[in-house]
């Protein structure tokens, strides 16, 4: 699938670092906003992402324009994104959203987070949202990109008719692609994304010091049974469980200092 990503990132470049992250997964070309030959080059795409960070409550208007320049965009798939200092993402996409839609184009999947500003107010406050994106803010546009490629490619767990936002009569049904943000990441050391793990139970048996437990969280709509961290002070780091986890669901997050804390430890036990 050949990819394309077009953006701008001008403030502090946080929607760039969000951009490599993706790109570590996506392998897209990257495109400032500001190449005029995108017009023509859209064409050669299977799948376009588009974003900024947002600027006065919507992405930069150069991304706005572009996607007004797009000709007839019928079946073609798009992602968005953008990242913001506001804690809600609210409306921020609404706009651009709404023009590719119009045109056909077919959304995909959304990403937005949270990003340093010190502009206005916040520059007397030492700014909002210091330190992000953050290694975690990082983890889940990598995951973003994860889950985007697997809806684009594999459809097993995302019904076709949830898959992408289209027109119909006249009206613009959005896709609820997502798995509903319900549990969220857990743990600390072990990072488990709680809405993607379909409780298949590889980890807790690829671990060799019994990191994992497998619970039942009722009624979430991807699986009830999770895999929780539970004994995540003990992951000595040897990352079977994620070159195991079929849908990319878990991220070790120990340092050196945790390596080195687990070695001591089983030497004691030895
Ligand atoms: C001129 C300007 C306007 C902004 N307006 C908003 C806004 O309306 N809402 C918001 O949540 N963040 C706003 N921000 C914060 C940016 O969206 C945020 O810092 C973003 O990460 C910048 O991305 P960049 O570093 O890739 O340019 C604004 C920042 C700037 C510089």
């Amino acid at each position: 699938m050949k990819i394309a990503i077009v953006y701008v990132s001008y403030y502090r470049k946080h929607t760039k670092k969000i951009i490599e992250a993706m790109n570590k997964v996506l392998k897209a070309d990257l495109y400032e906003v500001n190449d005029t030959l995108i017009w023509e080059k859209q064409k050669k795409y299977d799948l376009i992402g588009l974003g900024s960070g947002i600027y006065f409550a919507k992405h930069h208007k150069q991304i706005i324009e572009l996607a007004s320049l797009f000709p007839d965009l019928s079946g073609k798939m798009f992602f968005i994104f953008c990242t913001r200092c506001n804690i809600r993402l609210g409306k921020y996409h609404d706009k651009l959203r709404n023009i590719l839609i119009e045109k056909g184009g077919c959304i995909v999947d959304e990403f937005s987070c949270r990003a340093y500003d010190a502009t206005g107010p916040f520059r007397y406050f030492g700014g909002m949202n210091k330190y992000k994106p953050n290694e975690k803010d990082l983890w889940k546009a990598e995951e973003f990109a994860r889950k985007l490629l697997r809806k684009c490619t594999d459809k097993v767990h995302f019904s076709d008719e949830n898959l992408i936002s289209r027109k119909i009569d006249g009206k613009i049904i959005r896709g609820d692609y997502n798995p509903p943000s319900i549990l969220g990441i857990q743990g600390d050391k072990v990072w488990v994304n709680l809405d993607v793990c379909n409780g298949c139970g590889k980890c807790v048996k690829v671990c060799p010091v019994n990191v994992y437990k497998l619970s039942k969280f009722k009624g979430h709509p991807v699986s009830e049974l999770k895999a929780i961290p539970v004994n995540e002070l003990d992951c000595i780091q040897c990352l079977l469980c994620v070159e195991n986890c079929p849908f990319s669901a878990i991220h070790i997050n120990g340092n050196i200092f945790d390596a080195f804390r687990m070695a001591w430890k089983h030497g004691k036990r030895e």
